[in-house]
């Protein structure tokens, strides 16, 4: 039932030229944003041109998106159809002229969203990632932040009043964390990262990954180790 990754397909697509681009996942209220911030300054203090940049975008369609979470929420082929729309525009408009031009994106979500969240509400998982790992550039890396949906549901609440369909939400979260789990034994991209601790200890864990790997591998001599990414 579980469709491996096809080399074929992921070499055919992977990042051209010496562009990096390196995808944040998770599922919400796991911190990636915040991780983002702090790399994308200490990439640009060592001498990177950093974009960053996000999905759903703030383009038409992304827009369209986020207004349904609050004024109704599309059927499932309506929601999928925007998301692929959506990543379409994002790849074609910036990421792949970025990556072109040998700079270092860093994305906050990306397909794996889609193989996840859609999968949760009742997409088929292996139809989606065959599709999704198909048509769109894979990833350098892709940082999946994890972390058990009572500890980021918890930290959600800390900021508002708990919400009357949390148990709903926390089954739902469970079914998208184990898709992503799931995605990240199967895809070479991917590297697990624990997310719950210290936020320093988090950052360290991400900065050791990415200068051990993708850094080393793209950037060879340049010195990104885990000092230079103030880690
Ligand atoms: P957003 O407001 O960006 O939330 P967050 O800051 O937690 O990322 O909205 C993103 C929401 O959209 C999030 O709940 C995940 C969901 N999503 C999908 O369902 N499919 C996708 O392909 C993507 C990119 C996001």
């Amino acid at each position: 039932m579980l469709v491996p990754a096809t080399g074929g397909i992921i070499e055919a697509m992977a990042t051209p030229g010496s562009g990096i681009l390196i995808v944040f996942e998770g599922i919400d209220g796991v911190g990636k944003s915040t991780l983002i911030a702090r790399l994308a300054a200490a990439l640009t203090a060592a001498g990177e041109v950093v974009v960053e940049s996000r999905e759903p975008t703030d383009g038409e369609h992304g827009r369209r998106i986020r207004r349904s979470a609050v004024e109704g929420r599309m059927s499932l082929a309506d929601e999928l159809a925007a998301f692929v729309a959506d990543r379409r525009e994002h790849v074609e408009q910036l990421l792949a002229p970025a990556l072109a031009r040998g700079e270092v994106v860093l994305l906050d979500r990306y397909f794996y969203s889609t193989i996840a969240y859609q999968g949760a509400r009742g997409a088929d998982v292996a139809e989606l990632e065959r599709a999704m790992r198909g048509q769109f550039p894979i990833p350098d890396a892709t940082l999946l932040l994890d972390a058990a949906p009572a500890v980021t549901l918890g930290r959600i609440a800390e900021s508002r009043a708990a919400a009357p369909d949390e148990f709903e939400r926390l089954e739902a979260l469970e079914r998208i964390r184990a898709i992503f789990l799931d995605q990240c034994a199967r895809a070479e991209e991917m590297i697990r990262i624990d997310a719950i601790g210290e936020p320093d200890e988090v950052y360290r864990r991400v900065a050791t990954a990415l200068a051990s790997g993708v850094l080393a591998a793209k950037r060879p001599g340049r010195g990104l180790d885990t000092k230079t990414l103030g880690a």
